[in-house]
């Protein structure tokens, strides 16, 4: 169907999959099949090979897709985000580890059949972390990938049980057979700060209040911030994410130390994210109504993270820092969307 090389995104109309979509088809080098529970905005939808409207969960279709396609990668976005999970813990669980190990499956088995490993891309997530407390997070500061790995949340539980499955498929899979497979799953995943599009907004996250608070802003309308002001966790523009995940995408193998890594960009407390926000929209209406159990997740993320595996292992060095992402990137781009679709006054 298509004489490029084919990777499938999951999730593909999701926050990160609009950036990620955009940015392989301006590439041109592999064609994208497209998977998602709901049809693709079509503006998109005309950038792929094929979107394809389904569910993770659903092994045949699955199925139906590695036998059309001969896939040479995957991008696992597909999740329930934190706040969502505990709402439904048994459903996060099920949409996050199961739809995950179905992938990898899917993955190693496109491995075998083309003779050649299959590159697995996965957004996990600063909420692999979990601080025991307030002090104990801000004393530790920039955390490196190994420290706190005690996540509080069915969402971190969920990213770092899945980080642990791609390192196995990728280095232990059936260690004890004697007629191992050559090729396997090359997993590699990302441990993201919380997002900011100028383009779309996140549904269930904890980080949301970020983008939240900068989306009312630009549209007019008053925003009550969850977090208290002294909250701090990293945040990065969505830019410098898609580029995190091209760029380990397509790092040699052997440049690689780990299956998981830390990316840093700034780190603003929700007081900073607001005063800014207010810079570029002075009547801005922003006040605070913490809620407590929302708080009580963030207040065990990492007020940083030490990026630097990522930084010597595939160069990774993030564009944006705090004043970029909002002049240049997000406040234009925000004001002029909300400005053209007669949101604001
Ligand atoms: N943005 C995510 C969330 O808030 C964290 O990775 O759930």
């Amino acid at each position: 169907m298509t004489d490029k090389p084919v990777v499938v995104i999951s999730g593909a109309g999701g926050e990160i999959g609009h950036g990620l979509i955009q940015r392989i088809a301006a590439e041109g080098n592999y064609s994208i099949l497209a998977l998602d529970l709901r049809p693709l905005d079509p503006d998109l939808a005309k950038l792929c090979a094929e979107t394809v409207e389904g569910s993770i969960l659903d092994t045949a279709l699955l199925e139906a897709l590695a036998s059309k396609y001969r896939v040479a990668g995957i991008f696992h976005l597909a999740a329930m985000l934190s706040t969502s999970g505990e709402a439904k813990p048994e459903l996060a669980h099920a949409v996050n580890v199961q739809g995950t190990l179905n992938l990898l499956t899917f993955a190693n088995r496109e491995a075998n059949n083309a003779g050649a490993n299959v590159r697995f891309l996965f957004p996990s997530s600063i909420a692999v972390y979990g601080a025991p407390s307030i002090s104990a997070k801000e004393a530790a500061g920039r955390i490196t990938e190994e420290q706190f790995l005690m996540p509080t949340t069915m969402y971190g539980v969920n990213k770092l049980s899945c980080e642990h499955l791609g390192r196995y498929y990728t280095h232990h899979y059936r260690q004890l057979s004697s007629d191992r497979d050559p090729f396997h799953v090359d997993f590699r995943s990302i441990r993201f700060p919380g997002l900011i599009s100028a383009f779309t907004v996140p549904s269930g996250g904890t980080s949301d209040y970020a983008p939240e608070m900068l989306h009312a802003a630009a549209k007019g309308e008053p925003y009550a911030c969850f977090a208290r002001p002294d909250t701090r966790i990293p945040f990065m523009a969505m830019p410098d994410a898609i580029d995190a995940l091209m760029k380990l995408f397509e790092a040699p193998a052997e440049a690689l130390t780990t299956t998981a890594y830390n990316v840093g960009a700034f780190s603003p407390s929700a007081e900073e994210v607001r005063l800014k926000t207010l810079e570029a929209f002075p009547g801005a209406e922003i006040t605070y109504q913490n809620d407590v159990k929302r708080q009580g997740i963030l207040d065990t993320w990492p007020a940083d993270v030490d990026d630097s595996r990522a930084r010597a292992d595939w160069g990774w060095a993030p564009q944006y820092d705090f004043d970029r992402s909002f002049n240049e990137y997000l406040i234009p781009n925000i004001a002029r969307r909300y400005a053209l679709s007669g949101t604001t006054s």
